[in-house]
């Protein structure tokens, strides 16, 4: 049976994934704050080594697939913290269980973006630079100093998206592919939190998909499950909206 590790397998679209991959057949290592497998804090490189250590360990190291979904958003108590778990949650993950997946069937990776990535660009905010050094200290400095949680959330969600597509030539020649969905709004307690919060509620309202509506975690789920599975074997380094059109709405003329 495939192994796939799941971050943020306790909450909504990395809940609605690691369903989808067991009723793919894989066998889940769910990782989460808790209720998961693997109880770990992503915010911090302490928990990450120990999230990797003990995901090696249920796995006997040797992964087929790993999907990062974990993260936090606006409402988060300061903007490291989105730094922390977004991007560095996500990237010392990747970076750590590279060889567990390297030894795996049709291995396949996947980060879970957003089209908050799209919302900025890395001459406009000096922390993507910070973070795509790999320094920890100063991004979070950085990102507590200016205190715009927007900006925090998509420069993580912009950095971690080039990161991966930076990955994609390496991994690809050692047959393992890497791939981001970038989901708009998702019916999930994160985007809930941003619907009642005082500063950006009114902004998280206002920005509807052209579908009308917010995705059902289980719509990501599915897209997610594809990219993961053979039907994909080629698909590799690519950003896939999910997104109801919010992107094709905003900027038409790029893709
Ligand atoms: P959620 O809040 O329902 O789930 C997030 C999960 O990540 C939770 O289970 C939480 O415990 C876990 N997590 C957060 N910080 C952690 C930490 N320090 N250590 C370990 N686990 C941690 O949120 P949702 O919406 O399912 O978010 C999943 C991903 O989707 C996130 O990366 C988010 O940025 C992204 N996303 C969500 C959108 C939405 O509208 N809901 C839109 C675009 C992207």
């Amino acid at each position: 049976m495939p192994i796939t590790a799941i971050t943020g397998s306790a909450s909504g679209i990395g809940a609605a994934v690691s369903a989808a991959m067991r009723a793919a057949g894989h066998q889940v290592i769910g990782i989460d704050r808790s209720n998961a497998d693997v109880i770990a804090d992503l915010s911090t490189s302490q928990g990450r080594d120990a999230a990797i250590a003990q995901v090696l360990e249920q796995s006997g190291g040797v992964l087929d697939g790993l999907i990062c979904c974990a993260g936090v958003g606006v409402t988060a108590p300061n903007c490291g913290i989105i730094l922390a778990v977004n991007y560095f949650g996500v990237s010392q993950l990747l970076n750590g269980l590279q060889g567990a997946l390297a030894k795996g069937e049709n291995p396949a990776a996947l980060v879970i973006g957003s089209l908050a990535a799209t919302h900025t660009g890395p001459d406009s905010q000096p922390m993507i630079e910070m973070m795509l050094a790999g320094d920890e200290v100063k991004a979070l400095e950085f990102a507590n100093n200016l205190g715009e949680p927007h900006f925090a959330y998509s420069a993580s969600k912009y950095a971690i998206s080039h990161h991966a597509r930076n990955l994609a030539v390496s991994w690809g020649k050692q047959g393992m592919r890497l791939n981001v969905v970038a989901p708009g709004a998702v019916a999930t307690p994160l985007h809930q939190a941003s619907l009642e919060d005082a500063r950006f509620g009114q902004a998280t309202r206002d920005f509807v998909a052209p579908m009308g509506r917010s995705a059902h975690p289980d719509e990501i789920a599915n897209v997610v499950a594809y990219l993961q599975s053979p039907q994909a074997s080629f698909v590799h380094g690519t950003v896939v909206f999910v997104d109801g059109g919010m992107d094709a709405m905003v900027r038409p003329s790029r893709f």
